[in-house]
């Protein structure tokens, strides 16, 4: 998810772009890197792996003169963490930063080759320099360049160009990432978000997809992709500098709740042949995938709630045995695992010390592994890396961008998703599912941005709901089916954030103990959408309200069978079963969050507990 931040006028640029990227920092933090150009067309370009303070570190005994410059802080998506695959990118002047996913840079790759261009990362913004330069050798402007490299490529950008023959302005484009432009007093500047530049300007145009332009000192030029004029209205920014770090949001948790859209469409990002019936899953080996007779997920906390959803994916779908176990159970356990199991660890931040240990635990009992990951190069996808071995499948990472609430949101649902597509992939490769239901699922995938969406539209009423809550003391979430580990992961969310003793039950081990709590006091939340399990939910629904409890229900947009059955009515659209899980999550996710907010709790901290447990 990256952070990109430009500047132009009459100060002198680094010190503009280094406090900028501070801001961002939250965006990304693997390496960073500036590019400055002097009036005379001297460009300075330093990068540095790893955070900030690197680069700070560097540009003290080797400044960037100049005032005007780019400037970025990355999120790895292509091309591991590493100072060659830092922005700025470089090509025959041409300097480059970027925030997004090129879907196409293979093959522009191997085009731009073919004409003897030589790449020094791996990375695909690359490919952005060399196109413009090639533009530029053609006699176009800088913006035309930007232009007619932005027209080759599919995919999401915001992008920040400087040309050393051209100092004194910078060209950039947008198309699904976002970006901004702050209008200054003879001075402008470019950022991904706008508290990067917030203490110099608080006049903001939000750049629009299909916008292109350029800043220079006097002011801004904004066109389509063809060239065709654009005026967009600044906004008058009130926000305080906290709020503006949040997006405007009150905590990051609210903020990462409401980026699931974006974050669900990157991690679908070139990976769903809506066309071709089929899926492609960058960075994984298929035939070490093809081998495995029987799957072990392991993780812990929120990401072995995903893993519990997975089991059933991939069963269902691939017919392939699955079993998951919570990683500090699975090392110490001297479990039965042949060489032909594939061992899977699921992991936000990719450094959870049980999760790698019973990775490595199964490694060196010789199964193979892979890992789903949120953090580019983190220690379990380098566990996870093909090795020469035939035994390590890779990883496939969520693209959910950096998350910083503790209560695991928007690394849960990408998580659900991009185990959805693994389970899509062991399908096709065993041909266990047909074309149509195949198609069935990608279509259902690709209609999840929209629909969260939507239940992120209906806030107020979860809000509502909550507030009705505030004073419980316990409260029990049942499912069934795929919809058992979200009743689990939403009693985690609420209990984390609240202090509410929240328990996640199978609803058909209701009758088998939990029942013998259930009064006024303990309000039970039901997931209750349609599937072979409802009308069993439904009768659970009943032995519970029959003991006077009180009940709140998930039920499906179309369905009023309830709505005078119970004290709250949560709708989600959940026509697809196997994306319903992840629908059903969003207002779980909102309630946990306005309960804790009403309790007025510390959401993004709370008490005893880290973002990542690197101890056993
Ligand atoms: C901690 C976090 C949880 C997370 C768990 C596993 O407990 O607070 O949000 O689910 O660790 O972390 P991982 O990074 O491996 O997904």
């Amino acid at each position: 998810m990256c952070g990109i931040v430009g500047y132009t006028g009459a100060r002198v640029a680094e010190p503009v772009l280094i406090e900028g990227l501070q801001k961002l920092e939250y965006r990304g933090y693997d390496s960073a890197g500036v590019c400055t150009v002097e009036a005379s067309g001297a460009m300075h370009l330093r990068r540095a792996m790893g955070k900030l303070a690197a680069l700070r570190a560097r540009l003290a005994t080797e400044p960037c003169p100049g005032s005007t410059g780019i400037g970025h802080t990355r999120w790895a998506t292509h091309g591991k963490p590493s100072e060659h695959n830092a922005h700025p990118h470089r090509y025959e002047g041409v300097t480059v930063v970027h925030n997004g996913i090129i879907e196409n840079h293979r093959a522009l790759r191997a085009e731009l080759q073919a004409e003897g261009h030589t790449f020094s990362s791996e990375t695909d913004t690359e490919i952005f320099a060399h196109l413009v330069a090639r533009e530029r050798r053609g006699g176009a402007s800088l913006h035309e360049s930007v232009r007619g490299a932005v027209r080759r490529v599919h995919g999401a950008y915001a992008l920040a160009v400087l040309d050393e023959r051209c100092p004194g302005e910078i060209a950039f484009a947008r198309l699904a990432s976002p970006l901004v432009v702050g209008l200054g007093d003879g001075e402008n500047f470019l950022a991904s978000d706008v508290p990067a530049v917030l203490e110099h300007t608080r006049r903001f145009v939000f750049l629009e997809d299909g916008d292109t332009g350029t800043i220079t000192a006097a002011g801004l030029t904004l066109t389509d992709v063809d060239g065709r004029p654009l005026s967009r209205e600044a906004t008058q920014i009130l926000w305080s500098a906290v709020m503006a770090e949040k997006g405007g949001h009150k905590h990051f948790m609210h903020k990462e709740i409401a980026e699931q859209p974006r974050a669900v469409t990157d991690t679908l990002r070139g990976r769903l042949g809506l066309g071709d019936g089929d899926v492609t899953l960058d960075g994984v080996d298929l035939d070490v995938l093809a081998r495995a007779k029987r799957i072990v997920i392991t993780a812990c906390g929120t990401s072995w709630h995903a893993g519990l959803v997975g089991r059933y994916l991939v069963e269902q779908l691939a017919r392939v045995p699955c079993e998951v176990e919570l990683a500090s159970e699975l090392r110490y356990r001297d479990p039965v695992l042949s060489d032909d199991t594939l061992v899977l660890a699921i992991s936000q931040s990719g450094e959870t010390a049980d999760t790698l240990a019973a990775l490595k635990e199964a490694k060196r009992r010789g199964t193979m592994v892979m890992s789903i990951c949120n953090v580019i190069d983190a220690a379990i996808p380098r566990a996870c890396a093909p090795d020469g071995s035939g035994k390590a499948a890779g990883t496939l990472y969520t693209r959910a961008g950096p998350e910083i609430g503790v209560a695991s949101t928007k690394a849960f649902v990408t998580q659900l998703v991009a185990l959805h597509l693994l389970a899509l992939q062991l399908a096709s490769v065993r041909k266990t599912m047909t074309k149509q239901a195949l198609a069935g699922d990608l279509q259902a995938l690709a209609e999840l941005p929209m629909a969260i969406e939507g239940l992120l539209d209906g806030e107020d009423a979860v809000k509502a709901a909550a507030a009705r809550y505030v004073a419980a003391r316990d409260m029990l979430f049942l499912g069934r089916g795929l919809l058992f580990p979200i009743a689990l992961e939403g009693a985690l969310k609420l209990k984390e954030i609240s202090y509410i003793h929240a328990e996640g039950y199978a609803a058909g081990e209701m009758k088998h103990g939990p029942i013998a709590l259930i009064d006024e006091h303990m309000p039970v939340l039901v997931l209750a959408l349609p599937g072979p399990g409802y009308e069993k939910v439904i009768s659970n629904m009943e032995e519970t309200r029959a003991r006077g409890g009180r009940i709140l229900a998930v039920v499906d947009t179309d369905d009023h069978a309830l709505d005078d059955q119970v004290e709250a009515l949560f709708r989600v659209p959940a026509r697809h079963p196997r994306t319903a899980p992840v629908l059903a999550t969003i207002p779980l996710q909102l309630f946990a969050y306005h309960v804790a907010c009403l309790r007025g709790l510390d959401v993004d901290q709370p008490r005893n507990l880290a973002k990542s447990v690197t101890v056993e």
